[in-house]
């Protein structure tokens, strides 16, 4: 096992950034877990396989190939809906969460990022992150961010999409979205990414 960093919170709250510059710094292995769920539900969609058929669902999880995954095939709105509903079986969780348990023993390090990593996926990591930020403040990123992209969808869709997003992350019975009881809480609402990287950074080298 080397060293492992455990970043949970919710969608938009700048956990993914986070991961992507601590594992860069440190020269660690990073995997956005979200990615995990979308390559699932992604290859359901494709197959035109329904969404709820949970056999099908877990035989594709543990057939996901983890090095392979790129955000920007698996960015599509209707991958990351489809994703949170398959994120809700047991038998999909379990599939993903052993694999993404021998991610995180590569050495010298591992970035997990996620919902469930410091609670469920790495329970025994040497540091733990919890990101959040109030949800106006993740709708208004998110929204400029698919503005960008092209996108026309409304702020206040991308408020109600998220919050209906949060909801169902942290309603589910199976590893539902909460902080670890030795979590550290970062609220990004008012902080920039390069302030939020330097309290992260300043954690994980006192962990060392
Ligand atoms: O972070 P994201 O939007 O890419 O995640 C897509 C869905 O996957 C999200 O609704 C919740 C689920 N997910 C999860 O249940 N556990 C994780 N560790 C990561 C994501």
């Amino acid at each position: 096992m080397g060293f492992v960093v455990a970043i949970d919170g919710p969608a938009a709250s700048g956990k993914g950034t986070l991961a992507r510059r601590i594992a860069e710094t440190f020269g660690f292995h990073h995997l956005d877990t979200g990615l995990t769920y979308r390559a699932v539900a992604k290859a359901l969609l494709d197959g035109n396989v329904p969404l709820d058929d949970e056999a099908a669902a877990a035989r594709t999880a543990l057939e996901v190939e983890f090095a392979g995954l790129d955000r920007a095939v698996l960015a599509a709105h209707g991958i990351g809906e489809a994703a949170s509903k398959v994120a809700v079986m047991p038998s999909v969780r379990q599939a993903l969460v052993e694999a993404q348990r021998r991610f995180a023993a590569r050495q010298p390090g591992a970035v997990l990022d996620g919902r469930d990593i410091g609670t469920v996926v790495c329970p025994d990591a040497d540091i733990k992150l919890y990101v959040v930020a109030a949800p106006p403040v993740r709708a208004r990123r998110r929204h400029s961010e698919m503005q960008a992209a092209g996108s026309t969808a409304s702020y206040d869709d991308v408020l109600a999409d998220l919050k209906r997003r949060d909801a169902r992350d942290m309603n589910r019975d199976d590893s539902p979205l909460r902080p670890a009881d030795d979590a550290h809480l970062l609220d990004t609402s008012e902080m920039d990414i390069e302030t939020a990287f330097r309290a992260a950074r300043a954690l994980i080298e006192a962990a060392r």
